[in-house]
């Protein structure tokens, strides 16, 4: 393997956390590194330090949580690597870009208007399906602890976007889903994978001419103010899945896994619970700002995205497997083809 100088500066975080581990017993905290790519001001940037402040509280001082948002300390694919080496502790990358992780099957989620609503979401992930693709990540040396909403997806451009044709010859940034790739092709788009960190850029700069997201990331990452258009349609799906490092976890001394255990189901709930109002307030944001012009569509222009956007699912079979998606169809009642 050829040890490049990044790979080895995260060999030498890596060995300097294991080593902050072993030192606990001496009284030093043990420190958890959470890295994440969006603002503070985020649903999941306040999740981690709603995770935080309860972790430190209930582990009495015994565990230091450090949160670096904003790609700060690594972007998305370096803190995926960064995890699998122990130089950070825990992330929250969205599911979509899992596939680094040797767990496609949980692109599976970016199926466009999977989810007929957030309460259909809440039930997959709390349920069967959830717990099916945490088992995804054992094999890999990776914990999931918990799954963070963060709404429905909006798409943008500088013209409207409002029929499929509309699509055609765009280049659209997207996070790591093949799933996404596919439907943007569908709508004769060109989709491009781009770290989160460097999508404000792309858009001034028309490296890109398009992206997907949800209210919450683009008014805190300025993207209206640099898409003239935004179509509120609502068509995919962001959640997280909170992980961990299984060796670094199954290392921690009993009683404080415990706690932690209770710090982040309270840090789930609490993040879930805020989810969809942080997203209706950065849309009331963005509306207000004035920066873009936002569009909704129409039940026939709906019809005829879904229609553009359906053979992804026949697709998909070859992307993350039958069983995933059957069970998919089992839990939620939807018809795969
Ligand atoms: C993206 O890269 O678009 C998002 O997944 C960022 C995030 O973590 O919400």
């Amino acid at each position: 393997m050829i040890i490049t100088r990044r790979r080895f500066s995260l060999m030498a975080a890596a060995a300097l956390s294991t080593a902050a581990v072993r030192t606990a017993s001496a009284q030093q905290p043990i420190v958890i590194k959470f890295s994440h790519v969006v603002a503070n001001d985020t649903p999941k940037g306040k999740g981690a330090l709603k995770f935080k402040e309860l972790a430190e509280k209930y582990t009495g001082g015994k565990v230091k949580v450090e949160v670096y948002p904003n790609s700060s300390l690594f972007k998305d694919k370096e803190e995926i690597e960064a995890l699998q080496l122990g130089s950070v502790q825990m992330l929250a990358p969205s599911t979509a870009k899992f596939a680094p992780l040797g767990a496609k099957e949980f692109e599976a989620l970016d199926l466009p208007w999977l989810f007929a609503d957030d309460a259909t979401y809440d039930r997959a992930m709390k349920g069967e399906i959830g717990k099916w693709l945490f088992k995804k990540l054992e094999s890999k040396g990776i914990s999931g602890l918990a799954y963070w909403d963060n709404g429905f997806h909006m798409v943008s451009a500088n013209r409207p976007l409002l029929n499929p044709s509309d699509f055609q010859g765009l280049k659209f940034r997207i996070s790591g889903s093949k799933i996404a790739d596919q439907y943007f092709r569908l709508l004769g788009s060109l989709p491009q994978i781009m770290a989160f960190s460097e999508v404000y850029q792309a858009l001034q700069t028309g490296v890109v001419d398009g992206c997907e997201n949800t209210p919450s990331n683009y008014v805190t990452q300025k993207f209206d103010e640099v898409q003239k258009h935004i179509t509120v349609s609502n068509h995919a799906h962001l959640q997280y899945a909170v992980i961990v490092n299984s060796k670094f976890w199954g290392g921690l001394p009993a009683d404080v896994r415990t706690s932690l255990d209770k710090a982040m189901a309270e840090a789930t709930d609490y993040t879930n619970s805020i989810a969809q109002k942080e997203n209706e307030d950065a849309l009331a944001e963005i509306k207000k700002k004035g920066a873009t012009t936002l569009h909704y569509l129409t039940p026939d222009q709906t019809k005829a995205w879904r229609q553009a956007m359906a053979p992804t699912y026949q697709w998909a079979k070859g992307r993350v497997g039958q069983e995933v998606l059957d069970l998919i169809a089992k839990n939620l009642d939807v018809k795969m083809n």
